[in-house]
């Protein structure tokens, strides 16, 4: 019984499967079955709450990997947190005093650091030494121990300590403090370290060498540069240029790319579940100084490509070149995450178009839309720019949960393009919009920024992106160096969290002259009439105006900021206290 049950179950699946495709694991056809749940195990599974508070102890390489003969540059680091939560960790029975002896080994047991750590903070360095390590393509497995009045927490994690990179090209690592990259240019033989906020843009590779549209992508390039873009991720035309139109033509927009400062994000999206496909390109690029990152699947978990197919790919990119991450986006808002994302990735990206969206409504298939059947252009969405904070948020607490908060960076792919009312959008978002969608992003702990897509787009986007480029790179200080201050703040309105108002801010201490200065981002986006205000301070943040950096901020009569945001605007501005 049990087993003829299964059977009939697996042939309907497959005669259905023939017959109507499906997105996230959902039907999306007019006549397609309508399912009353989701697929058995592809929802995240959240850890249950816990009354008790619970020590979360985590303990990782500060930078993703480190460089034989490297250590100056780069002083090896272990990064522990002690957060107190009430979903990870092990009982905590106390308060959050008193301090964690705690002791890292690698392998059988061999001892390399320790440390004295307070419970309940985040982000604490202890360094190592390299001295009795040998460098090896293989990672060491690391042991941590916190204990305290006999009791005792222990994790693991991995150690990876290369050989200097033997391709050349250049390293990227992920300093795993604020989630930013680090790019060192092999090449040029220096050890200079570069820190960057990553912002590009995807962008159409089209046609071969001498073609107009190859003349057409080359010039879209140097646009980027103009537009102080310091990435760019081309895509191939079509799967069945694998993987480009041209090879020697892509291996001259590269060295264009490479005159120009920009870093590539190697997309792989028609070739990467092709292990020797991906072994050749890999193999061929990889000595290249500006190679950002791999990027494997578009979309697998949308595509439902097999289950194991990022890992797959990512380790085979992994043994290749282990000194640069592997990344990839993530369409659906809740569909097999771990073994999709945090399974198949070092960096994240994620894509939620709610722009001019009906989340109900699928227009380009015709059906209604709900959480499981249909597909609107924006999985599970309501329409709304929380849509966006919402991904934002539950992409990097799953993170959390898995113990990978340090270890996956989540970037976020903003709305910007035109889709000619073909799809599922009713316009094009505008400029003012593309600038929301970044802002909100930053200020729920996006990393990075890659919007699709540039050839698609106006150049409202354009420019507006190109300004929050300026301003983001302008203020690394805060998103990078003070990244765990970040938080969430509130305006003195009604109804925090859900009237279409978001602020977030960083706090970096100055012990020279014992103040701080806070860095407030913040967008209403409320559709509000053209010309009207919103007018509002902040609830719960101290300090004078110090700088406005954009938007219409003015100083009160207390020096405190009065925001005053129309319709789909941002702002930010620096505080001194
Ligand atoms: C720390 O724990 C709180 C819950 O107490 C949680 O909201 C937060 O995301 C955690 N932060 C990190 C970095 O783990
Ligand atoms: C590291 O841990 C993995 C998984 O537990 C194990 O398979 C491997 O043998 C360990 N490596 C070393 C060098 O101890
Ligand atoms: C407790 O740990 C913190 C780091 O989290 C350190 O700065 C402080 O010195 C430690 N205190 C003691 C008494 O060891
Ligand atoms: C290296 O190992 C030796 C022998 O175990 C030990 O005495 C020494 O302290 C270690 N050095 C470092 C820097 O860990
Ligand atoms: C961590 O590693 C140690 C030493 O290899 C091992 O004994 C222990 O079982 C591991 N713990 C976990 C939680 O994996
Ligand atoms: C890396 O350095 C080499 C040699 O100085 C230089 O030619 C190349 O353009 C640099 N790459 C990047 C991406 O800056
Ligand atoms: C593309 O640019 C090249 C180099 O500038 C030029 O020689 C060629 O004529 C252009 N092709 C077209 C179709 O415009
Ligand atoms: C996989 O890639 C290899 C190398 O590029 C190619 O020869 C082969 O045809 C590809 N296989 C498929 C099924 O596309
Ligand atoms: C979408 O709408 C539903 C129903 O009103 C609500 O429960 C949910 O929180 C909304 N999601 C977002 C991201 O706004
Ligand atoms: C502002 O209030 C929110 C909600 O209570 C809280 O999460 C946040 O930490 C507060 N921020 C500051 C700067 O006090
Ligand atoms: C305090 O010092 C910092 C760093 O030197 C400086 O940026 C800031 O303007 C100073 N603040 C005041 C109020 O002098
Ligand atoms: C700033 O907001 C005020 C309303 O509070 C408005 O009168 C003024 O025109 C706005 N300034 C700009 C530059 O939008």
């Amino acid at each position: 019984m049990y087993y003829s049950l299964l059977l009939t179950a697996a042939f309907s699946t497959v005669a259905r499967a023939a017959t109507f495709g499906q997105w996230c694991g959902k039907y999306y056809q007019v006549g397609a079955p309508m399912p009353a749940s989701r697929p058995e195990g592809s929802l995240f599974p959240y850890p249950s709450y816990s009354d008790t508070p619970l020590l979360d102890f985590q303990c990782v390489t500060a930078s993703s990997l480190y460089l034989e003969g490297d250590d100056a540059n780069d002083p090896p680091m272990i990064l522990i947190d002690t957060n107190i939560t009430h979903d990870v960790g092990q009982p905590w029975y106390g308060d959050k005093s008193g301090n964690l002896t705690v002791e890292v080994w690698v392998d059988d047991w061999q001892p390399i650091t320790t440390g004295s750590i307070q419970v309940g903070s985040l982000g604490s360095l202890l360094p190592f030494s390299t001295a009795n390590l040998t460098a090896s393509t293989q990672a060491y497995n690391l042991t941590c121990k916190a204990s305290i009045n006999g009791r005792e927490f222990w994790t693991n994690s991995t150690l990876r300590y290369l050989p200097p990179n033997p391709h050349g090209g250049n390293t990227v690592k992920i300093d795993r403090k604020s989630g930013s990259l680090v790019v060192r240019n092999e090449t040029g033989g220096s050890d200079a370290r570069e820190r960057i906020i990553p912002f590009g843009f995807y962008d159409n590779y089209q046609g071969s060498s001498g073609t107009q549209m190859y003349n057409d992508t080359l010039n879209r390039l140097y646009a980027a540069k103009q537009y102080g873009f310091n990435f760019i991720h081309p895509v191939a035309p079509n799967s069945n240029s694998t993987p480009w139109p041209d090879w020697e033509g892509f291996l001259h927009y590269l060295d264009v790319a490479e005159q120009l400062g920009i870093w590539i994000m190697y997309d792989m999206r028609y070739t990467w579940t092709n292990t020797s496909s991906v072994t050749e390109q890999v193999t061929a690029l990889r000595n290249r100084s500006n190679i950002l990152l791999w990027y494997t699947g578009d979309e697998p978990d949308g595509a439902m490509d097999p289950l194991i197919s990022t890992g797959i790919a990512y380790d085979v990119i992994n043994t290749l070149d282990g000194y640069r991450p592997v990344s990839l986006v993530l369409n659906c808002e809740n569909y097999y995450f771990i073994q999709y994302g945090l399974d198949g990735s070092d960096l994240l990206l994620v894509d939620p178009y709610p722009i001019a969206l009906n989340g109900a409504w699928s227009k380009r298939y015709n059906t209604p839309v709900n959480v499981n059947f249909g597909d609107s252009g924006c999985d599970n969405c309501n329409g709304t720019f929380y849509d966006i904070t919402e991904t934002m948020d539950s992409s990097i607490d799953r993170a959390r949960t898995q113990g990978k908060y340090r270890t996956t960076p989540v970037w976020m792919v903003p709305q910007a393009f035109d889709d000619g009312q073909q799809e599922f959008w009713y316009r094009v978002p505008t400029g003012d919009e593309e600038a929301v969608q970044t802002v909100i992003a930053y200020n729920h702990g996006a990393m990075g920024h890659c919007a699709w897509n540039s050839e698609y787009s106006t150049p409202d986007i354009l420019s507006n992106a190109s300004f929050i480029a300026g301003q983001l790179y302008a203020q690394s200080r805060f998103i990078i160096d003070a990244h765990d201050s970040r938080q969430t703040v509130y305006s003195n309105l009604s109804y925090p969290g859900i009237n279409g108002i978001d602020l977030a801010s960083w706090t970096m201490y100055h012990p020279e002259n014992n103040t701080h200065e806070t860095l407030v981002m913040g967008s209403n986006f409320n559709y509000i009439a053209s010309g009207t205000f919103t007018t509002f301070s902040l609830a719960n943040v101290t300090g004078t105006v110090k700088e406005v950096l954009f938007g219409n901020v003015t100083q009160a009569e207390d020096g405190s900021a009065l925001f005053s945001l129309p319709r789909t605007s941002v702002a930010g501005v620096i505080l001194q206290h």
